[in-house]
């Protein structure tokens, strides 16, 4: 990031992957497999808001092509822009989710892969609650993160500078249960990613359902 660059981490770090991303990621089939858990549990035309939306595949075009109707939410204007013309049945918005207000109960799902890292644990903490209180009572959240016990750690993802902050996979599952939510499945597995500068990095999957009332 240059000294001039005053746009949010993320916004850099993902401006500059674009479909990089999306085709080092693509072969992870445990994102497929939660949203195919996700999609064998949601009534037909559900309402599903997708944070970190990054560029709309797989999330938002697999649940779309199922006949959902998507909103994606994402600080990367390229990201963005990607996933709007590689998912045209999807309405996608560039907006930070932490400045984002959510009408309660406005949405069946809330899908955040991956989205979370670059951000403070409070403010990780703040989102998934907010995120809970967004969907129905009875509405389902589908969460992945890179379950590491690291606060602000710098690193290099796909060859660009950035700082990380993350939980353990028991700290984060408590984040979630602590945010009105009853983890429904959780899958646990090591991914490399397709790039050249890529190592082999922990992932985990939970699928979870607000409690009612
Ligand atoms: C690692 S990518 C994952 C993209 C997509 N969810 C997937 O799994 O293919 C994270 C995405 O979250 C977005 N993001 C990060 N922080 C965000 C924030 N505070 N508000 C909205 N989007 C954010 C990034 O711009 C990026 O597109």
């Amino acid at each position: 990031m240059t000294e001039e660059d005053h746009r949010a981490p993320a916004a850099v770090v993902f401006d500059a992957l674009g479909l990089d991303y999306e085709q080092a990621f693509a072969g992870s089939a445990p994102h497929r497999e939660s949203l195919r858990r996700l999609l064998e549990l949601l009534p037909p035309g559900s309402r599903v808001l997708d944070v970190g939306s990054g560029t709309g595949r797989p999330t938002a075009r697999t649940l779309t092509e199922a006949g959902h109707r998507v909103l994606g939410v994402d600080v990367s204007p390229v990201m963005v822009e990607l996933a709007a013309r590689q998912v045209p049945g999807a309405e996608f918005r560039l907006a930070d989710i932490r400045e984002t207000p959510l009408d309660p109960a406005s949405f069946d799902a809330v899908c955040a892969y991956f989205s979370l890292l670059q951000m403070s644990r409070a403010e990780q903490t703040a989102v998934v609650a907010k995120l809970a209180r967004a969907v129905r009572p009875g509405g389902l959240v589908a969460l992945a993160t890179v379950p590491l016990d690291v606060e602000d750690a710098e690193g290099v993802f796909m060859g660009q500078p950035v700082r990380v902050t993350s939980f353990t996979a028991e700290a984060f599952t408590r984040l979630v249960t602590g945010a009105g939510l009853a983890v429904l499945a959780r899958e646990q597995a090591p991914f490399t990613p397709a790039h050249p500068e890529a190592t082999p990095e922990p992932h985990l999957f939970l699928l979870a359902r607000r409690e009612a009332g």
